[in-house]
């Protein structure tokens, strides 16, 4: 189960890097110096004081002082594993991705998450999980950074400041840890109600997983494919746990987070040491790229709407299997950076305007949190393709790179066969029309229906299932402090289904209201309970 050293097509990739056991007869400064004593700094007498010019000393203390390096903005909590991806060859009609192409085999890493808490806190706390893959294809690195939630809180990625905002701890109190339990989450929820999807999911059983091998991943947002031809499709990503999706009861995630802090990152590590490497199917659903960018009247650039899978079946395209542990949980699950930016030919974004801000966000997060723009040659991040880029210096960069002109055309470095022509197997933007005004600030689709998809989300849910989201409501909004913040996400509630809202209204001892809109008249249909459900386990 060790990780590719070669990709499919015979490149060499430098990963595992050699590791450095730091074992030997003796110990040596970082300089090279051999050493007689690391207990006892050097002293004037043996009562002290202690010498500053004692350099060893210097440089243990130093060095230690700056181990840590800031935890990521959002997902800070996370365990990683590595893998291979065989794709069965299902998307060869509809990408020219290489990777996915039948039979082909592609290493992976993929660091699971929750989203709130700080890297310290506890696994089994009600939150979104983060699900990001990084494929190390031929072509370059393809990132796939997703959640196991397939609806997201906003539209737009300049709320994506405020949403975070919201749901971290007050920033008096620090308080609560990655929990929805308090005012200023339900005051962001109730009042820009786009977020009454995601939040309903989140109070739904899939907020709490029973482990990460048992999670679903989205892509969420809805992607472009391109195919040798040119043409176009547009797409959603699926991952499908080979051993069903299955969660916690809210009463088993309380006691783990007591018992056993690292419940989710034991039972992942603690898997695949014992050879059961988890499994997870991707899947696409694909629909047909119109000018309108919609299907069946669902507006596809936006991320708080799902396409139900009986309009849009899933077609499996490959396997994705975990089988090594990180070496060093630092240098792999820490320092890695995806990118919903890293793309291959073949994969293309859309004007989504949620994904739009994330192309920008997180190089621009990993320059502060990897002190600099020179992180993709960290092992964990290279990619397993031949680089030739014009990048230079900057801090932390560890290439010594030769040639005296880092532009093209040049004449003095050998020119530049990469403008000779050809574009074969390149990465090319996908040309897409735009509306003809521009600096539009509002959106001019139709964003606007909050609630009709939850209630069909509620209502596809088995009648225990709908309990624990009734509790869950209980329970969360029952920490709230401001009874106008629970009042205004009753009146959500109302909007969305009113059995639910009473019930809730009940446990939180106050009136229910009537619903401000037209409650959406929807009976549960197959393909949401398949949403909705558990997946069965294969
Ligand atoms: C990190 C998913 C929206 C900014 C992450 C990670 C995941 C993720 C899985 C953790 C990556 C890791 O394990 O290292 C998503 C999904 C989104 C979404 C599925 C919506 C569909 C956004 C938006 C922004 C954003 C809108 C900003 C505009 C960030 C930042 C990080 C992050 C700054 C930290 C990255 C790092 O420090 O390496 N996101 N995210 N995300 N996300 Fe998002």
């Amino acid at each position: 189960g060790a990780p590719e050293t070669r990709t499919p097509t015979g490149v060499p990739t430098d990963y595992p890097p050699e590791t450095v056991g730091q074992q030997g007869a003796y110990l040596t400064t970082a300089q090279g110096a051999r050493l007689t004593d690391t207990d006892h700094s050097l002293k004037a007498g043996p009562r002290g004081p202690v010498l500053l010019q004692d350099h060893h000393l210097r440089e243990k203390i130093t060095h230690f002082d700056h181990e840590r390096i800031p935890e990521r903005v959002v997902h800070a909590r996370g365990a990683a594993a590595h893998g291979v991806f065989v794709a069965n060859g299902a998307a060869e009609s509809v990408t020219k991705a290489g990777f996915l192409k039948r039979g082909v085999t592609t290493p992976v890493f993929v660091r699971f998450s929750t989203v709130l808490g700080s890297r310290g806190s506890a696994d089994t706390v009600r939150d979104t999980r983060g699900f990001a893959t990084k494929f190390y294809t031929d072509e370059g690195v393809y990132d796939l950074v997703g959640n196991n939630i397939p609806v997201f809180f906003i539209q737009d990625a300049i709320k994506f400041p405020d949403i975070i905002h919201a749901g971290k701890p007050h920033p008096d109190r620090e308080i609560p840890q990655a929990q929805s339990a308090h005012d200023t989450f339900w005051d962001f929820v109730s009042l820009h109600t786009e977020a009454q999807a995601h939040a309903m999911w989140n109070m739904s059983d899939r907020g709490i997983p029973r482990s990460y091998r048992m999670m679903q991943g989205f892509g969420v947002h809805t992607f472009r494919l391109v195919n040798d031809a040119g043409e176009t499709v547009l797409v959603k990503f699926h991952w499908r746990p080979k051993l069903g999706t299955h969660s916690l009861t809210w009463e088993e995630a309380q006691l783990a987070s007591g018992k056993d802090p690292d419940f989710h990152r034991r039972d992942l590590a603690d898997a695949i040491e014992a050879g059961a490497f988890p499994q997870w199917d991707l899947a696409l659903q694909v629909m047909p790229d119109t000018p309108e960018e919609t299907f069946e009247g669902i507006d596809l650039l936006d991320p708080t709407k799902i396409v139900p899978e009986e309009l849009a079946p899933l077609q499996v395209i490959g396997t994705m299997t975990l089988n090594a542990n990180p070496t060093n949980f630092f240098a792999e699950t820490e320092q890695v950076a995806f990118h919903p930016g890293h793309l291959v030919p073949g994969i293309d974004v859309t004007n989504d305007a949620l994904l739009q801000g994330r192309l920008f966000s997180y190089i621009d997060t990993q320059i502060t949190r990897l002190g600099g723009p020179n992180f993709a040659q960290l092992p964990i991040n290279r990619p397993h393709a031949p680089i030739n880029d014009m990048l230079r210096d900057g801090m932390h960069q560890t290439a010594v790179h030769a040639g005296v002109a880092p532009y093209k055309p040049n004449s003095l470095d050998g020119g530049c066969p990469f403008f000779a022509g050809a574009d074969e197997g390149a990465f090319i933007d996908i040309p897409v029309t735009v509306s003809e005004s521009v600096k539009e600030r509002a959106d001019s689709r139709s964003f606007d229906d909050h609630f009709s998809q939850v209630t069909l989300f509620y209502r596809s849910l088995t009648p225990i299932e709908q309990q624990h989201v009734a509790e869950a409501y209980a329970f969360e909004l029952g920490k709230c402090y401001e009874q106008a913040v629970k009042e205004r996400q009753l009146q959500a509630l109302a909007n969305i289904d009113a059995d639910l809202c009473a019930t809730v209204a009940a446990a939180l001892g106050l009136p229910a209201p009537a619903p401000t809109v037209e409650v959406a008249d929807v009976e549960p249909s197959p393909a949401l309970r398949q949403v909705g459900e558990q997946w069965p386990a294969e």
